[in-house]
């Protein structure tokens, strides 16, 4: 039985934003162009499932098209330096992650790069693009989304999270602004546990007050510095 990770790292969409991808909430964010609840929703999906097939196509594709980062690369290297020690729980669909080599990565919000059957449960990989009339592959039913978690949903692997958290030393929340929970709260749960908690970030988050340190900037400047630090 392997011990808690002795590190765990958040990420939301800002460590991805140097990659190409759209964060949410900056002025030029996914949410300032598209309607959350219309895109992101069960209830958005019931009423116009084409329409929020389509959304997912697109950032599938702007996905695909991109690639990771430098500070997605440090975090791999970090992995790879101290193996077992560290787990990353990230709110993003992206695979930018696993593409830099990252293998402890849970994706508390789902994976674009994953299907699933509304009707019987199943999951797959997903096509590049997904249309409503899809057959499922196990029921055959036309019921497929992207397995994604949205609003009003229950992001995954919560207990995993949890488990990790409890028993980590460091937790280091990077590129995520603190509005969206459960992962806002995690910094809470990082210092009870007594772990020493950083954030990265390009600017104050609403959970900043937090955190032990906060240190302001790109993610592509400040992730392959802390990862510095941390293998010096
Ligand atoms: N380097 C570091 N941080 C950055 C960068 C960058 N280059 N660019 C932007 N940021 C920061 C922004 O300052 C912001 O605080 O990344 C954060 C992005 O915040 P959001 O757009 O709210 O993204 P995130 O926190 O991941 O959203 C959480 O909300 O809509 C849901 O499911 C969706 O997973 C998402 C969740």
């Amino acid at each position: 039985m392997t011990g808690a990770p002795a590190i765990v790292v958040l990420t939301g969409a800002g460590i991805s934003a140097e990659s190409g991808l759209g964060t949410f909430r900056d002025t030029d964010g996914l949410w300032a162009r598209f309607d959350p609840m219309r895109l992101a929703t069960p209830e958005g999906f019931a009423a116009d499932p084409a329409a929020v097939l389509d959304f997912y196509n697109a950032r599938r594709a702007n996905a695909r098209n991109s690639g990771p980062n430098a500070a997605h690369f440090a975090l791999a290297r970090l992995e790879t330096c101290k193996p077992g020690e560290l787990l990353i729980v990230t709110q993003n669909v992206d695979d930018l992650h696993e593409r830099a080599g990252s293998r402890a990565v849970i994706h508390m919000h789902g994976e674009l790069a994953r299907a699933l059957c509304a009707a019987c449960g199943a999951r797959w990989e997903a096509p590049p693009v997904m249309r409503p009339e899809d057959p499922c592959p196990a029921c055959g039913r036309p019921a497929t989304r992207p397995d994604v978690v949205w609003f009003g949903e229950i992001p995954y692997r919560m207990e995993e999270i949890a488990a990790a958290l409890a028993g980590c030393r460091s937790f280091v929340a990077i590129g995520t602004s603190g509005q969206v929970w459960p992962a806002a709260g995690f910094v809470e749960e990082a210092r009870a546990a007594g772990a020493r908690c950083l954030e990265l970030n390009l600017e104050r988050s609403e959970v900043s007050d937090r955190f032990h340190e906060v240190r302001l900037g790109r993610a592509t400047d400040l992730v392959p510095a802390w990862v510095a630090e941390v293998l010096a």
